[in-house]
């Protein structure tokens, strides 16, 4: 506890992502982490291998660009700015740890950003004008080579959305479930818009099962994005054994690499 309440001090983090809880959420991945290592490494490793998989299709490899950084735990950073000029690592937390470890590298820099545009712009919206405009981060620099998008996909609606809730009562469920599937979209769209190889490692489907693994609830994240659901790289990501969540309540994640070159 003492731990985390000195992140939550330290941590080099603007007023409106604290507010809107993403600090919070950071630290506590990382608690989480440290709980459930053995159980998350098949899928750390997995997203690892993905990801220097797909460098295969670069042809040169000046800028890597890589959204949903996090805590570095599913990047293979050290490969990365062996081979790259230099390396962006984005996320909208990048907690003190992070941005030390990475020090350590001259050609790697730690980009605090909301990749949605949704801080931006949070201030202006009403239920009448929901709508983000598209993201257009990073696609004037001309030197990214590879982009790569970690686990990141379906996180992006979550805290936006329980804004959205608490800001404006009146939005139904299905409105808040259609404009997040919009901000994962957009996101989608964003990544189709470089003109380089990219490496999306994103969740298939939720799942919440009881400790005798019958299924609560499946959030189908395929179907809702039209992703490929026969990708062949594909991998169940145990995220919390029972009793992680809630007494006798677990989850898991399929996620799968979808590459472009
Ligand atoms: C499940 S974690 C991904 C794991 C991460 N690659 C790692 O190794 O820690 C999701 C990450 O998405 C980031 N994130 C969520 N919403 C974001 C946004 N709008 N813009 C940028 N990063 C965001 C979170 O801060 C978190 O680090």
């Amino acid at each position: 506890m003492l731990t985390e309440w000195l992140t939550w001090l330290a941590a080099d983090c603007p007023p409106p992502t604290r507010k809107l809880g993403y600090l919070r959420e950071s630290i506590a991945i990382r608690t989480r982490y440290r709980r459930c290592k053995t159980m998350w490494q098949p899928h750390l490793t997995n997203s690892r291998a993905a990801l220097l998989d797909s460098l295969q299709a670069c042809s040169s490899f000046r800028t890597a660009l890589v959204f949903g950084s996090g805590l570095l735990l599913d990047i293979p950073l050290d490969e990365l700015a062996r081979r790259f000029k230099k390396v962006y690592l984005v996320d909208i937390v990048h907690l003190p740890e992070v941005k030390r470890a990475v020090r350590h590298h001259a050609n790697v820099r730690c980009i605090d950003l909301d990749v949605t545009g949704f801080i931006e712009h949070m201030e202006a919206l009403s239920p009448e004008r929901l709508e983000l405009p598209p993201p257009k981060y990073f696609l004037d620099e001309p030197d990214i080579d590879w982009v790569a998008s970690v686990n990141l996909l379906s996180q992006l609606p979550l805290l936006p959305v329980d804004w959205l809730r608490q800001r404006f009562p009146e939005l139904s469920e299905a409105m808040l479930e259609e404009w997040g599937t919009q901000v994962m979209r957009q996101h989608l769209d964003y990544l189709a818009a470089f003109a380089a190889p990219t490496c999306l490692l994103a969740d298939m489907e939720q799942v919440i099962h009881t400790g005798n693994g019958e299924i609560i609830e499946r959030i189908d994240f395929a179907s809702r994005l039209r992703l490929d659901d026969a990708a062949p790289e594909q991998w169940r990501w145990n995220i919390a054994p029972p009793g992680e969540i809630a007494p006798d309540i677990g989850s898991f994640h399929r996620v799968a690499a979808h590459c472009r070159q």
